[in-house]
């Protein structure tokens, strides 16, 4: 190729390169598939290899592959790298408002924007747990990319910066500004951490604590062909010494003109008045923390107006328009009081650690859970050791790390139980196996007691009002040991619980006699067979049809059904081998446990088979569940969303979203009535 027709080409590839990063990177919403992606990158390598001085170091292929440095340069900030004050409670943020409003209230007396918006434009955006950095541009290209440091002086980190993605190389748009620095935060998304230190643990080499640590240890790295490993991600979060540019004077609008030019921000940013504006951002964005991609430790609030910004200034090194709102810390230290091992439904037994109370995640944790004995053994965590708990969300509060270097001098690693806590029987933990058991099964009160709270619950059998606490005691007062003493239970028997009145007993036998009449499905999965969740007993029931065959049932019979592999198999063929589970079951039929049989797999025909209906709305009489269990057991799958391959969508009272969605993709709808018919006309009746 000529060298002029090569100049054309390069220009045009990286172009095109430039645009589908973009859409990939930073819009997360790519164009074309990978692999043509991938072909114009070859194109693109192939033609600049046959002409290495037309390489400059914003074409795409320079991302990654420079050669390790020997260290880091020191870079001054033009502009310093400032932090922000924190506030911890509404209240706080309230002061922050009233005192900014003071302000404004006395400086700007004269403008009479004041007046007309008694309420601060807040800009809220959430506050992203990486590490913030500083990119440089000159001339529209990435010219220099810097950690803060102590926010006068950062490392120059220009060649780790290079490698992640959504930092563009050079600016997207007509307007080249002369110079531009834009300041956010790189951060690690959790997914990408999670992959990282499985894969970390599988080399056997050091994982990291978080994400935000993962994030900062890949950008101190000498060796950019490491950074250029690491999943990293940039947000933008503002734009400080622009020469050619104008940025509109609000920092909401600034966000979205750092869009235009290429960079990703966050999808959470809002703008709104006032503190009550302040107070639904936080709480929404404080609900939805968990699912979010990356990790976020509170939301920052800026005043929005970028010449009220200049009014209130700085006060030592954080400004006065902004302050994080920060959210309850998800770690916390505390000491470890005791160790004990609880005793679970299928007799597991789990290692829980005692601890000095301690606040963490916006409340007050005393236990913490250590999974199972590896655990305990690879964290060697002691009684009087100083550990780290997290709690997020409504997530078990877990141990995560010891603090090896305050453990005090005369402690000694715990001794796993050779024997159930709770029955004295043998704990067997086979090899391979990090979780031990108590082989005591029906005979443990442990398991009884579980074994029961799961046969009661609603997915099982579904006996409305005996909870747990019902349990504890019918149990522990000798009045049941297994799920079909309870149909034998008398008024008699109820009236002399703790708090048992007329009327519940009354309620609780008319429950527990409601809950005979069944489904298959529910049935297996209220005998808690380990392994036999909710779609394994559905599996189950619709294979069998009836219990005799399941009963028969072996080994390579049972893993002739959907989904079932050899330990599920194995696991149930053993329940159905031991006497007196079979007894148990027999005792249910006797006291009037019944469902109706269930056309096998062999003799149905799966009137649905191959659609996927979608559920939307709540359904009167059947419920969500009960109506996806039908539909399931007429061969259809039942999905979550409604996209071009949905057959047809039910929508029970106050459907939205979906509902909407159907109707604009032209798929048919069902309301209940209709679904009642259908079910019917296959012979089931709700
Ligand atoms: S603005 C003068 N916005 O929080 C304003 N910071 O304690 C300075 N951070 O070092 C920062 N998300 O690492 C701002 N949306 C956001 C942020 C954010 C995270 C971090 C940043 C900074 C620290 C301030």
């Amino acid at each position: 190729m000529q060298r002029q027709d090569a100049v054309r080409e390069i220009e045009r590839l990286r172009a095109q390169i430039r645009h589908h990063n973009h859409r990939y990177y930073v819009l997360d919403d790519p164009e074309i598939p990978d692999s043509d992606y991938d072909q114009l990158f070859v194109s693109l390598r192939n033609l600049e290899s046959g002409f290495p001085d037309l390489v400059t170091p914003d074409s795409p292929t320079q991302r990654v592959g420079g050669e390790p440095l020997s260290g880091f340069q020191t870079v001054t900030h033009e502009v310093p790298m400032l932090s922000l004050d924190n506030v911890f409670s509404i209240g706080e943020f309230l002061d922050f408002d009233r005192k900014a409003r003071e302000r404004l209230g006395g400086l700007i007396k004269s403008a009479d924007d004041l007046f007309a918006e008694p309420e601060i434009p807040y800009c809220a955006e959430p506050k992203l747990d990486g590490l913030a950095i500083s990119l440089l541009y000159e001339n529209g290209l990435l010219v220099r990319a810097a950690t803060r440091g102590d926010g006068a002086t950062g490392e120059d980190i220009t060649h780790n910066v290079r490698t992640i993605p959504s930092v563009p190389l050079r600016l997207l748009g007509d307007t080249v500004p002369a110079r531009l620095e834009v300041r956010g935060e790189v951060v690690m998304p959790k997914a990408g951490f999670l992959k990282l230190n499985e894969r970390a643990a599988a080399q056997g080499e050091k994982q990291f604590a978080n994400p935000r640590n993962a994030a900062a240890g890949s950008l101190r790295q000498l060796d950019p062909r490491i950074a250029a490993k690491r999943p990293l991600e940039f947000y933008a979060y503002g734009a400080v010494q622009a020469i050619g540019i104008d940025f509109p004077p609000s920092q909401f609008e600034t966000l979205q003109k750092l869009v235009t030019l290429g960079f990703r921000i966050s999808q959470e940013v809002k703008r709104g008045h006032g503190t009550g504006f302040v107070q639904d951002f936080y709480a929404d964005v404080l609900a939805r923390r968990d699912s979010l991609a990356y990790e976020i430790d509170g939301v920052v609030i800026k005043v929005d107006n970028v010449r009220w910004q200049q009014e209130l200034g700085f006060v030592s090194r954080a400004p006065r328009w902004a302050t994080a709102f920060k959210f309850p810390a998800q770690e916390a230290i505390t000491t470890v009081e005791a160790i004990e091992f609880q005793v679970g439904r299928t007799g597991a037994l789990t290692p829980v650690a005692r601890l000095a109370p301690v606040f963490v995640g916006g409340v007050t944790v005393s236990n913490a859970t250590l999974h199972n004995f590896d655990e305990v053994e690879r964290m060697d965590v002691r009684v009087g050791d100083s550990v780290i708990v997290y709690r997020a969300g409504d997530v078990i509060p877990k141990v995560v790390r010891v603090l090896v270097d305050r453990r005090p001098a005369n402690s000694h690693p715990v001794d796993l139980p050779t024997c159930c806590p709770v029955c004295g029987s043998d704990v067997e933990r086979p090899e391979d196996e990090a979780i031990a058991r108590c082989s005591g099964g029906l005979f443990c009160p442990a398991q009884q007691k579980e074994a029961l709270k799961h046969f009661v619950s609603r997915r099982a059998m579904d006996i409305e009002g005996l909870g747990d606490k019902w349990i504890e005691q019918l149990v522990d007062q000798g009045l049941i040991r297994s799920s079909a003493d309870l149909f034998v239970l008398g008024k008699d028997d109820l009236l002399p619980l703790d708090r048992m009145g007329d009327k519940s007993a009354d309620n609780l036998l008319a429950a527990i006699s409601h809950s005979k009449s069944t489904t298959f499905p529910r049935f297996l999965f209220a005998l808690g067979i380990r392994g036999v969740g909710e779609a394994t007993a559905l599996a189950l029931a619709r294979h069998f049809g009836r219990l005799e065959p399941l009963l028969a049932a072996d080994e390579e019979a049972l893993m002739r059904v959907p989904d079932i592999g050899p330990v599920v198999a194995e696991s149930i063929a053993t329940f159905f081998r031991q006497p007196h589970n079979i007894e148990i079951i027999q005792r249910l039929r006797e006291v009037g446990v019944v469902w109706p049989d269930i056309e096998a797999d062999a003799e149905r025909e799966q009137p649905l088979a191959g659609q996927t209906w979608v559920l939307t709305g709540s359904l009167a009489t059947l419920g969500r569940e009960q109506a996806k269990e039908k539909l399931m057991l007429l061969g259809a799958k039942v999905a979550g969303s409604v996209s071009k391959k949905t057959s047809c969508v039910v929508a029970g009272e106050a459907a939205g979203s979906k509902l909407a969605e159907a109707e604009k993709l032209g798929i048919p709808v069902l309301d209940e009535d209709a679904l009642l018919a259908l079910l019917a006309s296959h012979g089931l009746q709700s």
